[in-house]
């Protein structure tokens, strides 16, 4: 039995790319965390959907950018391992992307962090505003 939240299905997670979601931090912020593989156990990771360089999404929505297991920012170009977060190259180099705990078991992948409660598929709603006719209800 896994503690967690299921967040995906192993084969959700595309070979090249990644897969979106949000998650709640503990002061409770929304953040968006992607899933990507990597070839080592467990084969999938998860990090915080920010460049380290600047305030700029890896996965705008349609995939992250990656080449042969690492992952691309789309701004300057720096890029990330998939499976260590860390970068040597460019604007973003000698920063490692805040990585969030997950587990992979059977065929699903798990949010287990503790310091993050999963919300939904998918990317943070800001292209809304406050005034935007949500048809989410509370
Ligand atoms: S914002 Fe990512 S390398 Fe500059």
């Amino acid at each position: 039995m896994v503690e967690g939240t299921r967040i995906a299905s192993v084969e959700d997670v595309p070979e090249v790319g990644s897969y979106l979601f949000t998650a709640e931090d503990a002061f409770t912020n929304e953040r968006e965390v992607i899933l990507v593989r990597c070839e080592t156990e467990p084969g999938i990771e998860a990090w915080i959907n920010n460049c380290t360089h600047e305030n700029q999404r890896l996965d705008r929505g349609s995939g992250a950018a990656m080449r042969d297991g690492e992952i691309i920012c789309p701004k300057h170009g720096s890029m990330f391992d998939s499976c260590s977060g860390e970068c040597d190259n460019g604007e973003a180099a000698g920063t490692t992307l805040p990585g969030v705990e997950i587990a992979v078991e059977d065929d699903g992948v798990f949010l287990s962090d503790d310091n993050y409660t999963f919300l939904r598929v998918g990317g943070v709603e800001d292209d809304g505003g406050p005034d935007s006719t949500s048809h989410i209800g509370f």
